[in-house]
């Protein structure tokens, strides 16, 4: 059964590009082999990331992120099944906290700060149908 899930957490410290590459490097390798796509945003420290693929597959990828220690507070904000892929040519893109992309963060927000934790499902869905509509910017 194809599933997407929304979740959150927060870095545990600074993270550099390097960092980052490495997340992304392992996303994009083990995500093509187990059908998961998607899309990751980091802002203001806070990561959201939207997962789609086979209901047990995301299960599984969800239980091996709880355990890095690169980030924490990780809580379930959406798991809902889904008639079709959406981020299907995405093994894992990022949404990076660039300037040009604060607007799309704060548009969203209900305070000055990005903060997915308080965001109603539907919220969190509109949200990353925008980032969707935007991905030739935001790439
Ligand atoms: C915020 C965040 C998101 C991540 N997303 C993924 C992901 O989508 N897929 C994945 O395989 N690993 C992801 N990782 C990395 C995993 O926690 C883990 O380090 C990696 O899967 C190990 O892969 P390897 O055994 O091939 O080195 C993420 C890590 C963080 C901190």
């Amino acid at each position: 059964m194809l599933v997407q899930m929304i979740y959150a957490s927060r870095s545990s410290r600074v993270l550099g590009p390097a960092d980052i590459k490495d997340i992304l490097g392992a996303s994009q390798r083990n995500n093509s082999r187990a059908g998961i796509t998607g899309a990751l945003c980091l802002h203001n420290g806070i990561f959201l990331q939207l997962l789609e693929g086979d209901r047990t597959a995301v299960n599984v990828l969800y239980h091996r992120l709880l355990k890095d220690s690169r980030h924490r507070d990780a809580a379930i904000l959406d798991l809902a099944e889904i008639p079709f892929r959406r981020f299907g040519t995405w093994s894992m893109g990022l949404i990076a906290s660039l300037e040009s992309n604060r607007q799309l963060f704060l548009k969203y927000s209900a305070s000055a700060d990005f903060d997915p934790y308080g965001m109603s499902t539907a919220t969190l869905r509109s949200f990353f149908d925008e980032v969707l509509q935007n991905v030739r910017w935001l790439e």
